[in-house]
């Protein structure tokens, strides 16, 4: 009677066979709109994962960094012109809402140089995204749009005959939202990816929620999407927003705070309502540099395992199966909690 929905820990691929001799042979690149990334990673539009440099940095791996929208618009401003190179060559997004200032937001950013606008709300399958993504549409034509989010194929189709160029797909998923827990409302972002990816357009899907491993990347694009967004997983880095501060534990760590946590709202409005996210500690990681380039290595290497040679014959390749709770520990690394 009820649909049965599966999480990413839920779930393992099962190893193919591989006739890739080299991992350089894989190439692990999508495009969104004209646009191509050789890394399919985009960073979270939150106040303590991108603003200038994260977003300089998410560019030179070839991904996408996208800046958030929770100041003003001269201030999101600043720090495009501080993350893009004259030449152009820097690829940044920015984030704008569905409401109030949105237009003129993306229209100062577009004029300074983003080759992205992220229309960027809590539950993206709603009339008013309609209105925001048609008169962006009308006012900027070409500008490259991604939109989000939703947890369903419906709300993935909508937003896509809406005008959005890619689909950002999960809600209540990420590590630091109550969305669930407040509204009861939410899908397992893997589940989420993979019911999206059965719609008969060609959309690119953004799986983003949840994702706390390479492994956990690489069954996303496996699942059908084409990109992850991460928060946690970049956030915490010298990279990130915010200050490294010792703990009494001696350990160093940043702040990493959902955009609709107590914290957040009242630093960028003052005031709060409908709090579905939380603020917390993250440890210190260092640069994202190291990251980002494990991650691409790992991607690669989880290709490999499919006998993929880029996303898409992973995705076709892709034979998933599911875990039992024993399966579940046998695959974290059990052996370091034996005392
Ligand atoms: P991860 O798991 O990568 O998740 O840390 C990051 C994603 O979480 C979303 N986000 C929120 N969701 N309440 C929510 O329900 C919040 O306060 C919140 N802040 C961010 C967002 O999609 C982000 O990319």
């Amino acid at each position: 009677m009820f649909k049965q929905c599966y999480s990413f820990d839920d779930v393992l691929l099962s190893p193919l066979k591989s006739d890739i001799e080299s991992r350089t042979e894989i190439d692990i690149g999508n495009n969104i709109k004209d646009i191509n990334f050789k890394l399919p990673i985009v960073s979270s539009p939150m106040d303590t994962v991108t603003e200038a440099s994260m977003a300089k940095s998410m560019s030179e791996h070839g991904g996408l960094g996208i800046i958030h929208r929770y100041n003003t618009i001269h201030q999101q401003v600043m720090k495009v012109n501080e993350a893009l190179l004259t030449d152009g060559s820097r690829k940044i997004g920015v984030a704008v809402g569905v409401s109030g200032d949105y237009i003129e937001r993306a229209s100062e950013s577009i004029s300074a140089g983003v080759s992205v606008v992220c229309v960027d709300i809590a539950h993206g399958h709603h009339s008013l995204m309609e209105r925001a993504l048609k008169s962006l549409k009308d006012r900027f034509g070409d500008i490259c749009i991604i939109a989000g989010n939703v947890a369903t194929p419906e709300g993935y189709y909508d937003l896509s005959q809406w005008g959005a160029d890619a689909v950002r797909v999960g809600i209540g998923g990420g590590s630091i939202c109550s969305t669930r827990i407040q509204t009861g409302h939410g899908v397992p972002t893997f589940q989420s990816v993979l019911a999206c990816s059965h719609v008969d357009i060609d959309t690119p899907i953004i799986a983003d929620g949840g994702i706390k491993s390479a492994g956990d990347v690489v069954k996303s694009l496996a699942a059908g999407a084409d990109f992850v967004m991460l928060g946690s997983m970049l956030a915490g880095t010298d990279e990130a927003p915010g200050q490294v501060f010792e703990a009494s534990d001696s350990k160093k760590y940043k702040v990493y705070r959902g955009m609709a946590s107590k914290e957040a709202q009242t630093a960028w409005r003052g005031s709060t309502s409908s709090l579905e996210g939380i603020s917390t500690t993250i440890p210190y990681k260092g640069s994202v540099d190291d990251i980002l380039t494990e991650l691409a290595q790992n991607i690669r290497s989880g290709l490999s395992y499919s006998g993929a040679k880029n996303i898409s014959e992973l995705r076709s390749k892709a034979n998933f199966i599911v875990q039992t709770g024993a399966g579940q520990t046998e695959s974290r690394t059990h052996i370091l909690n034996v005392r």
